[in-house]
């Protein structure tokens, strides 16, 4: 399984820390938020890797995480998003990385404290479709909301007015090859971006989406607040002390 891990936007929420710099290099306690991300693929033994950036200070990737061995990653690839057209925008540029494998994707300002593997190993078994990671918040209307009845999904909106589940669609998904059609399928929503909530409904649509529930914190790194909140549980819970954080597959060790 490949991973990918999305980098672009504009970080409007964040200026001006964002006027000079991306988002994604900003601290978080004491390391820049892409560590985290790129860390937790790596914890769940995904070490084919691309990462999606843009903007002005994209170079910065390269000099920050260079060939990727401070990770132990195989493979380290960047590509470049022009514009800021939205989630499924920035990961249809990681089609020809992605070779018809199923990938990890994960959103470059999602912070975890536990690790993904039992989601990775539920999607293994799936012949196709997609699998979506879930967690309950106190405001679950800032992000994509699940409806859900007898444990069952049936419908996702983006950042409802009226939340119908306390459950936020977190930004770790986990794909077959037929999202880049499902992507080519998406129309830009009404803040101009191809909304990854729509592809999600197409899996659901298709009857292939399934979902688990994340152990641990989450939190995503967008907003001050959130900033703040990622940086104090980083720094309470001590996660970012442990050298790997989650518990790599046995496998993953013995080939080291
Ligand atoms: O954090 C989880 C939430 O992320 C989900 O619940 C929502 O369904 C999903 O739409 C997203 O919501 P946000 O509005 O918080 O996403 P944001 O615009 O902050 O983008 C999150 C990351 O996605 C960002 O850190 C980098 C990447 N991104 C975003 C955009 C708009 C790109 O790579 N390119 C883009 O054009």
């Amino acid at each position: 399984m490949k991973g990918v891990v999305l980098a672009g936007g504009k970080g409007s929420r964040l200026y001006p820390l964002t006027r000079v710099t991306n988002k994604h290099l900003l601290p978080v306690y004491d390391r820049p938020m892409v560590f985290y991300p790129i860390q937790t693929l790596v914890d769940a033994d995904i070490r084919d890797v691309i990462i999606v950036t843009g903007g002005q200070n994209s170079g910065d990737f390269l000099r920050l995480l260079s060939n990727g061995k401070d990770f132990n990653l195989h493979r380290i690839h960047y590509t470049y998003q022009e514009g800021e057209g939205g989630i499924a925008d920035a990961l249809r540029l990681a089609e020809p990385f992605v070779e018809g494998e199923k990938i990890c994707v994960i959103l470059g300002d999602n912070i975890i404290e536990n690790n993904i593997i039992a989601s990775k190993q539920a999607f293994e078994k799936q012949s196709a479709g997609a699998h979506i990671i879930l967690k309950e918040v106190p405001d679950a209307g800032r992000f994509g909301c699940p409806e859900i009845s007898d444990g069952r999904i049936l419908g996702i909106e983006e950042k409802p007015k009226s939340p119908k589940s306390s459950y936020a669609v977190t930004g770790l998904y986990f794909y077959d090859a037929t999202v880049f059609e499902k992507i080519g399928r998406t129309k830009p929503s009404s803040r101009n971006e191809l909304e990854i909530t729509d592809v999600n409904n197409m899996y659901l649509q298709e009857r292939t989406l399934t979902h688990s529930i994340l152990d641990g914190w989450w939190t995503d790194a967008g907003t001050f607040e959130s900033l703040q909140r990622a940086t104090n549980m980083v720094s309470e819970t001590g996660a970012n002390k442990i050298p790997g954080r989650g518990k790599p597959p046995q496998h993953s060790r013995n080939s080291e």
